[in-house]
């Protein structure tokens, strides 16, 4: 467990379930350089030398993510925007290959409703608000927001959010498909953590191809991905994992994958 002063990410590690807590509350986790170079530094810090199986990342009662950081970006020109390549750091924290659930509660606005579809799940408690306001800002989402809210809910219902700004409440975010499941507040993280112990006791290349392959159904035309599939599951009959999960159903006992 690490607890610095100023840490703009908190995270607790139990098990092999690591939870990061955003922790910029004075500007409602507002997503700056320094929070973002945090969080994906910790993650792949996580990564690379833990036993982590997978990641919940959330906010606060009142606030997951109240978008990028308008303060930050306010002054620069559309040269710095270019140069810098602003926004490209995301693309390390959607490289990351273990699991990623978004648990939210209250807001989570245009990057931070950004942040949570660059998960692979996003859980939500009742209070949960989603929205990509930036067109009131007078620019467009700019961390993927056109793009996974669209794959993700469909082309309607992103026009209507995108272009009005509104507010979405997780009972329509569950609806609609962008939310995989909603429990109350108070229940969200204890939920969003089992869940999480959950998948890192699984097979951690099955989790891991798994996931690929789902991510690949976003790419590829059907016949490519149902081919992709079919080779990544020939390709887990070389797997202990497989030897293990089959042999514990056909010897009537739960499978073990902590070794693999
Ligand atoms: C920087 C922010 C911020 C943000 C809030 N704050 N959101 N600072 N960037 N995105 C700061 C406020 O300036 C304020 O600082 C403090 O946090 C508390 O916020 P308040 O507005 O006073 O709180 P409240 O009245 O409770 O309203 C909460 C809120 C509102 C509804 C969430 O803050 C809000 O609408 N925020 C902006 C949401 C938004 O537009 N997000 C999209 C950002 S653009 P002070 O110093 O006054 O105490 C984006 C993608 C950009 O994410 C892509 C295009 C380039």
């Amino acid at each position: 467990e690490t607890f610095e002063a100023n840490a703009n990410v908190r995270v607790e590690i139990t098990g092999k379930v690591a939870l990061l807590t955003l922790n910029r509350d004075q500007a409602l986790n507002a997503l700056n350089s320094a929070l973002m170079q945090e969080l994906i530094a910790k993650m792949q810090q996580l990564e690379a030398n833990s036993d982590i199986g997978c990641f919940v990342i959330t906010g606060n009662s009142r606030v997951f993510c109240a978008g990028a950081d308008i303060k930050e970006m306010q002054s620069k020109s559309c040269q710095q925007m270019l140069a810098e390549d602003y926004f490209s750091p995301w693309e390390r924290f959607t490289a990351i290959k273990t699991p990623k659930i978004a648990a939210v509660c209250g807001y989570a606005l245009g990057g931070g409703c950004e942040l949570a579809m660059m998960c692979d799940l996003i859980y939500a408690g009742e209070s949960a608000v989603f929205a990509q306001p930036e067109i009131n800002l007078g620019v467009i989402p700019g961390i993927g927001g056109t793009q996974r809210l669209t794959r993700s809910i469909g082309k309607a219902k992103a026009m209507d959010l995108i272009l009005t700004g509104r507010y979405m409440a997780a009972s329509e975010a569950e609806q609609s498909g962008l939310v995989a499941r909603v429990f109350t507040d108070e229940t969200l993280l204890e939920e969003a953590l089992f869940a999480a112990q959950s998948i890192s006791e699984k097979g951690r290349l099955s989790v891991a191809l798994a996931k690929e392959a789902i991510e690949q159904s976003m790419e590829l035309p059907l016949t490519q991905g149902l081919l992709f599939e079919r080779r990544v599951f020939h390709s887990l009959f070389a797997s202990e994992a497989q030897q293990e999960g089959m042999a514990a159903f056909i010897e009537k006992r739960r499978p073990s994958f902590t070794q693999f």
